[in-house]
This record gives C-alpha cells, sequence and structure tokens, in this order.
C-alpha cells in the first residue's frame, strides 16, 4: 500500500503520526464498557425469539426471585412512566419494550438488572412469556400487497405497511426524455442488500443517576452527544442541565452509534430508579440483531439515452424496507430517502425524478447512514451499475460512456437538476489520473488474452461525486435541532492550546487533524493542542459526527475560531512591538512590521502576554467559539477502477487491483486521509463480496454472530494504489471536503462492474451484491461456463 510521504511537521498539510494513537496502540484507550464505578449494576435485555406476535403475557416472578437480581422491568412498568415508546429519528415511534406485540426477532421485551452480568442474564431465562404468533412479512413487495397483515397497528387508523411515499424531480421532463424517438432505454432492478457496519465495539451505556445532585451522567457510545442530551431532557422530562452526556473512545462506529436504543433508555430508566450506577452492554449477536442496519434499498433504476451515449433523462423508484419501525437516519422528515436525489451523480442529466415507498417489515429497525452521509451509497451504486447496463445496450466502452456524461471543470461550481450546488471539481481529470495509472489499454489488452485463455478477467469503474457535511441547518436537522457545528479553543499563558469541539471522532484522528487545523493558522506546534470532544458538560453544542461531516462542518468552525483569536492577537502584537494594527502582517509563525520583519511576536509571546501585559481598553485572555453553519454541503468525489479474476471452479472472485483516485479538497493530513481511504475500501469491498443480512421466511435472522455474517478480512483486501487529486471547495473556508466516506460509496459498483464486465461475453448484465462464490458460482453454472 502507498504511504503518504512523511513531510516533517505537525501543521495543516503533515502526515503528522496520530496522537491519539498513544494510547491505543498501547491498549490505554478508554471505553464505555472500562467504565468501572462504584456499586455499578448490569442490565441485560430479553429479546424476541419470533417476528411478529402478540403479548399475551408475561410473568416475571421467578426471575426476580433468582439471585443477584434488583429488578425486572417490562413494557407495561415503563407505560406506566410513559417510557414504553420513544420517538425515533425519522419522527416515528419505537417501542422502548414490547406492549401490546412483538415485530420483529431480537426485539427487546423486558430487562433485568442484577449484581453481574451473569446474574442478569441467568434471570433472562426465568422470564416467561406467551407469544401469540402472527404472520411475518419479511419481503416489503409482500408487505405492500392488499391484505397484509398490519405490522403497526399501534398506530390509531393505520391500513396498510406504508411509513412513507416520496417522490422528487420532474416526472413530466423525464418522461419527455425517455418518449424521444432517438432515446435508448435501459431498465434494471438493484437490489443493495441489508448490511451491517459491524464495528468492533458493539453499543453500551452506563447511567449514573445522582440522586442527592439530582444529576444523570450517561457514559455511552455516542456519535452525537449533545443531540442526545437534549433527545433525552424532551423524551425523559429531566433538566437539561441535569444530564450529562459522555462519550469516551468509541471503537467505530460508521452511522450505527447515531440513533437511540432502547438499551440506553432502559440503562437510563433503571438508573433512575435504583439510584444506582447501572452499565448496559450489548453482545456481538445483540448488535447484529437488533441494531444498526444499513440499506436494504429495491430499486428499478432508469436511464434513457441518445445512441451515442448522451444522457437525457433518468429515473428510479426504491422500495425501502425500513423494518419494523421507522428509525432511517435522515437530516429532517423532509428527507425520507436521506440524500439519495444526488442520484445525478458527477453526470451532466437534464431530466431527473425519484420516488420512493417507505415499507414496514417484520425485521429489526434502522437505515443508518453507514459509512455514508444518508443513502448516497445506494444512490451511487444504482446510477454506476445503471451506466454499465447503458454501456452494454449501446455496445460502447464504460469509461467512454462516463466521459461523454461526466461535468466538466468549466461547468463549475455546478447546479445539478436536482438542486444541488457542487463546490468545484474537475471530474474528467480525475479519471483521467485513475486510467493511468491502471493503464487502461494494457489492462484491456490483458484482458484479450486472458479471455482467450478462458480465464474470467474483469475490470469495472465509477465514477462518483458525493454530498458531505450536513447542515445547512435550515435544509437539515435532528428533531428540529439546526446541523451547525462549534469550536472553542483557548490559548493558556505559555502558548500551549486546548479545543473542544462539538463532533466526536469515533477512530477517525480527530485530536490530530483538528489540531493540525489550529496549528495551520495560529502557528504553533499540534503537539501542544489538546482537542476534546464527548462531554456535554465541557464541550460546545453540536450535532455529532456521522455523514462526514467533522471536516467540513466542525473543521470550518475550527478555523474561524483560530482566526477571530488571530484578530485578537493581531492587537496584543501591536501593542507589544508599539506599532499600528495595520502595520503588521501574519506570516504564518508569527506577526512582523511590515518591512521589518525582524520585529516579530509568535502566538506564544503572545499568548503570554494576553495573561500578563493586556494592552488598554483589551479583556485578558486568549479565547473564543465559533458555531458555523455551511452554506451548503461539500461535494467530494472520485474515479474507481477494481480488476477482479474470478475462479470458473468455484466462483470465488478476487479483487486483483483496486485503484483509487480521490478528492477531498485541501488535505489536512495525508496519511490519515490514506487510513481512511484503506478502511472505506475495505469495507466497500466487504460489502460487495461477502456481507449480508438475510431472513428466513419465518423472519429468523440467518447472520446473527460472525460465524455467519463474513465480514472483510485482510484476505480479501488488495494492495490499494491510490491517487491523489485536490480542487479546493470553493466555500469552505479551509478549502477543505470531508474523505471518510467515499471509498464506501464508490467501491462497491467497481467491483461489482469488474465482475458483470468478466462475465458479459455471456450477455451477464447484472448480478446482485453480495458476489459470494456460492452466487457466482450459480450463474458461471448457468451460463455453461463452470469447471
Ligand atoms: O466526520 P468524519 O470525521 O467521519 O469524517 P471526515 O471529516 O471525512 O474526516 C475523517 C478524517 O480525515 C478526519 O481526521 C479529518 O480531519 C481527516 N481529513 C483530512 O485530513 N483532510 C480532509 N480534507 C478531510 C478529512
Amino acid at each position: 500500500m502507498i504511504v503518504a510521504p512523511q513531510k516533517n511537521g505537525s501543521t495543516f498539510g503533515d502526515s503528522m503520526l496520530r496522537k491519539e494513537d498513544a494510547r491505543f496502540v498501547r491498549g490505554s484507550g478508554h471505553y464505555v464498557d472500562d467504565v468501572q464505578l462504584k456499586g455499578m449494576l448490569h442490565l441485560s435485555l430479553l429479546r424476541s425469539p419470533v417476528a411478529h406476535a402478540r403479548l399475551k403475557s408475561i410473568d416475571v416472578s421467578r426471575a426476580k426471585a433468582a439471585p443477584g437480581v434488583k429488578m425486572v422491568i417490562t413494557g407495561a412498568d415503563l407505560a406506566a412512566h410513559n417510557l414504553a415508546w420513544m420517538p425515533t429519528l425519522a419522527g416515528d415511534t419505537q417501542a422502548v419494550l414490547a406492549t401490546d406485540k412483538v415485530r420483529f426477532q431480537g426485539q427487546e421485551v423486558a430487562f433485568v438488572v442484577a449484581d453481574s452480568r451473569y446474574h442478569a442474564q441467568d434471570a433472562l431465562e426465568l422470564i416467561d412469556v406467551e407469544y401469540e404468533p402472527l404472520t411475518v412479512l419479511v419481503d416489503p413487495h409482500k408487505a405492500l400487497e392488499p391484505g397484509a397483515p398490519i405490522i403497526r397497528d399501534d398506530k390509531p387508523g393505520k391500513t396498510d405497511n406504508t411509513c412513507f411515499t416520496w417522490e422528487v424531480g420532474d416526472k413530466g421532463a423525464v418522461a419527455a426524455a425517455f418518449a424521444r424517438p432517438d432515446a435508448v432505454v435501459v431498465k434494471q432492478q438493484i437490489f443493495y442488500p441489508r448490511i451491517h457496519p459491524a464495528p468492533m465495539e458493539t453499543c453500551g451505556a452506563v447511567a449514573d443517576y445522582d440522586r442527592a445532585m439530582g444529576k444523570m451522567t450517561i457514559y455511552m457510545t455516542s456519535q452525537a452527544p449533545h443531540a442526545h442530551r437534549t433527545l433525552f431532557a424532551i423524551v425523559a422530562g429531566l433538566p437539561e442541565e441535569n444530564i450529562r452526556i459522555i462519550s469516551p473512545d468509541i471503537g467505530g462506529g460508521f452511522g450505527g452509534k447515531v440513533p437511540i436504543y432502547p438499551g440506553y433508555v432502559c440503562a437510563t430508566a433503571a438508573s433512575l430508579l435504583l439510584g444506582k450506577p447501572v452499565k448496559w452492554m450489548e453482545s456481538r449477536s445483540e448488535n447484529l440483531m437488533a441494531d444498526s442496519f444499513a440499506r436494504d434499498y429495491h430499486m428499478t433504476s432508469e436511464i434513457a439515452a441518445t445512441r451515442d451515449g448522451k444522457i437525457l433523462g433518468t429515473r428510479v423508484h426504491i422500495v425501502a424496507d425500513h423494518g419494523a419501525f421507522n428509525a432511517h437516519a435522515q437530516p429532517g422528515p423532509e428527507w425520507p430517502t436521506g440524500f439519495f436525489p444526488i442520484f445525478t451523480s458527477c453526470y451532466d442529466i437534464p431530466a431527473a425524478h425519484a420516488s420512493a415507498v417507505g415499507v414496514y417489515t417484520n425485521k429489526a429497525p434502522g437505515g443508518i447512514a453507514y459509512r455514508c452521509s444518508f443513502r448516497v451509497t445506494e444512490a451511487i451504486y444504482c446510477i454506476e451499475r445503471t451506466m454499465d447496463v447503458l454501456a452494454d445496450e449501446l455496445g460502447m466502452d464504460a469509461v467512454e460512456l462516463r466521459k461523454k456524461n461526466l461535468i466538466t471543470k468549466e461547468q463549475q461550481p455546478y447546479r445539478s437538476i436536482m438542486g444541488w450546488e457542487y463546490d468545484g471539481g474537475d471530474y474528467p481529470a480525475a479519471l483521467d489520473v485513475a486510467l493511468k495509472m491502471a493503464d487502461y489499454p494494457a489492462l484491456l489488452k490483458e484482458q484479450e488474452e486472458a479471455r482467450k485463455e478462458g480465464r474470467l478477467m474483469g475490470i469495472g469503474f465509477t465514477t462518483f461525486t458525493e454530498i458531505v457535511g450536513a447542515g445547512p441547518g435550515k435544509k437539515c436537522h435532528i428533531a428540529g435541532l439546526e446541523m451547525f457545528d462549534s469550536a472553542e479553543l483557548r490559548l493558556h499563558p505559555t502558548g500551549k492550546a486546548i479545543l473542544k469541539l462539538g463532533v466526536k471522532s469515533q477512530g477517525q484522528g480527530h485530536e490530530t487533524t483538528f489540531a493540525q487545523i489550529v496549528a495551520g493558522e495560529l502557528g504553533i506546534p499540534a503537539e501542544d493542542i489538546l482537542v476534546e470532544e464527548g462531554d456535554t458538560d465541557n464541550t460546545p453544542y453540536g450535532l455529532g459526527t456521522y455523514g462526514s461531516r467533522s471536516t467540513p462542518v466542525a473543521g470550518a468552525a475550527t478555523a474561524v475560531v483560530a482566526r477571530k483569536i488571530r484578530e485578537k492577537a493581531k492587537r496584543i502584537a501591536a501593542h507589544l512591538l508599539e506599532a499600528a494594527v495595520d502595520d503588521l502582517e501574519w506570516t504564518g509563525d508569527a506577526f512582523r512590521v511590515k518591512g521589518s520583519p525582524d520585529q516579530r511576536k509568535s502566538m506564544a509571546e503572545i499568548a503570554f502576554a494576553a495573561y500578563t501585559n493586556t494592552p488598554p481598553g483589551e479583556e485578558a485572555g486568549l479565547e473564543g467559539v465559533a458555531y458555523y453553519d455551511p452554506p451548503e454541503m461539500t461535494y467530494p468525489f472520485g474515479a474507481y477502477i477494481a480488476v477482479v479474476d474470478i475462479d470458473r471452479g468455484t466462483g470465488v472472485v478476487r479483487v486483483r487491483r483496486f485503484i483509487a483516485v480521490d478528492d477531498c479538497g485541501n488535505r489536512i493530513n495525508p496519511m490519515i486521509i490514506e487510513g481512511q481511504m484503506h478502511g472505506g475500501l475495505a469495507q466497500g469491498i466487504g460489502t460487495a463480496l461477502m456481507e449480508v443480512i438475510e431472513f428466513d421466511e419465518t423472519g429468523n435472522h440467518l447472520n446473527s454472530s460472525f460465524m455467519d455474517y463474513q465480514i472483510v478480512t485482510a484476505l480479501e483486501v488488495p494492495n490499494f494504489e491510490l491517487g491523489e487529486f485536490v480542487t479546493p471547495s470553493t466555500h469552505h473556508p479551509l478549502g477543505a471536503r470531508g474523505v471518510a466516506e467515499s471509498p464506501t460509496v464508490g467501491s462497491p459498483s467497481a467491483i461489482v462492474n469488474a465482475v458483470v464486465d468478466a462475465l458479459s461475453p455471456w450477455g451477464v448484465r447484472h448480478i446482485d451484491m453480495p458476489m459470494t462464490p456460492a452466487r457466482v458460482w450459480e450463474v458461471l453454472n448457468a451460463k455453461g461456463i463452470a469447471e
């Protein structure tokens, strides 16, 4: 793997080693499960073994009498406190503990609090529940059929299983494009299966209610601690100043730690009722079964184009499986398909329309933005697959078709037909860099040779633009909380600094990169800047880290607050140098008198003076806070090429090469960006080749352990070839865009396109993910090419 050269130094643009790794590589991180409090009790959840059933009775008497048990709580108990149901991010309601029915296998039915996890777990088996089985719906198409049993009969007047219908775009203009006599039309059914981010750390919380102070402290695996505090205050009726959420180190979130899960609420309720600290920590199976699923989109995608490949219009219809409760992650109810409307991507498409129906089924709720800015992954996969189907129909090279339709540099900043304002970039040039790295003509030649020898080699492409960095606040919100973000910066007298942020790293390296931003703005080394996140009592309000929004939003807030401080520092420097403010200039490391560069004051000297020699009329200290509401989102983009070989005997797909050229604007830390790329590409390869959550017809979850849920390992990951491409964002104060999600968004389609390309001589146009050996072998066998 290419490792970015170590540019010595610790400022913006340097490949500085990660500050946080000093504790992570020593095993000294501090995660929720490391929290040990005096008198702490343990909570375990009883989960439903069946997917759809009426709750006839629950008898907890045997469990209550079990050794070490302090409390057993059912849905009826929570209902007495008005806590049996909670709101979801999508504006729906979700059962904390079931009261009437269970609606998916693994749903929370009751909880036990005991003096140890073992005792809590043992007592679960003593809870007697009588379930009256109901017809199970796992297929969203069947759930939409008239006469299907109503899953959400808790909702008064509900007569079907739709959770929303939605459309966007100009249906008439698209219909006109498709009706053109010269239009070549392709149509493809594309399924993006249900997958899971499977982070190393599962979800958990330790709720610690201090009865004397009336203060609730919750240590929680939260990607958005401030928003969660406000939601807890609203839902539980606790005064917000008396709730403190602490998100310590997080072992991977990938969007799965944005929603509030019943376990968090149960631990909090138990601590309130018992006046003791209560820990809840999911097992791996619970995590895979009950939380954080992503995707599950059934898409019908169409493109109309001229015979020479110019796209005239596109339309997509989505059947979105949301499971039993609509807990989909979205930046407000205005976005029931998240940012799927980005589906025209990096192409200059004159007409587009998308529609969707969200469906309740007997599966776990979710629809999280797994390493993805709210359904962008589904959108890019959809258009990129359909582009290859179109190329096949036209008999055109996949690269040539893309080149014909890419938005050009001259068209930037481009306003897409869906109303997005792209923030600059040169998509054709990025593709050219990737083609050069791959040596495309040589690859084509190699493929020709391989085909002659009967070997199955495929080359797959993806060109795409992402959309990351939600807000602006007027467009994007969580339960009305506008999606700004914040930074609070204080310089100490010795020239060191502390930076506090409203976002929360889950491993992305914020302690390093955000210090580098300050270093770049104020000329002090990043080593001297401590970055704090995740404690709502000690950091400014923010909406959290997901959808690659940290750099676009909190990164901008950090630059803005540093620049505010630099303004004050300039006045202090003028006082120290006995010069007029206007006679000073900032040279990256100090303020200097224009024309007399030796007369200078560094930021460390200025910081000391801010506390020891304050200019008349100036407040002491050197600190500030900034709340940044982005004017638009940022649009990182990329060009990816996958080369795969398929074994004719087994159907095994091997990703032999993966070339990724990404533009995330100005790069704060190239080494961290490469790390983000490697991780994201690995997850994309896992998605394309192996990962899927499936159910049998009774709603039985078939992948509830790592024996069955095949996450990607080093064995499937090739030697990534990463290219760099930098065009600054037109509106971000640092010219930066987000980066962490692009590789997961762009890579699955490149790999599937490569597999289909390998099999295209036999008329294969599409295979649904994952490309497991069994699935690929089935195709080989059907086409008579299996060995
Ligand atoms: O929101 P999240 O931290 O997941 O994603 P991000 O903003 O895309 O950033 C991921 C990591 O890459 C962070 O440490 C960023 O500061 C870093 N990054 C960078 O060094 N330069 C960029 N232009 C974008 C991100």
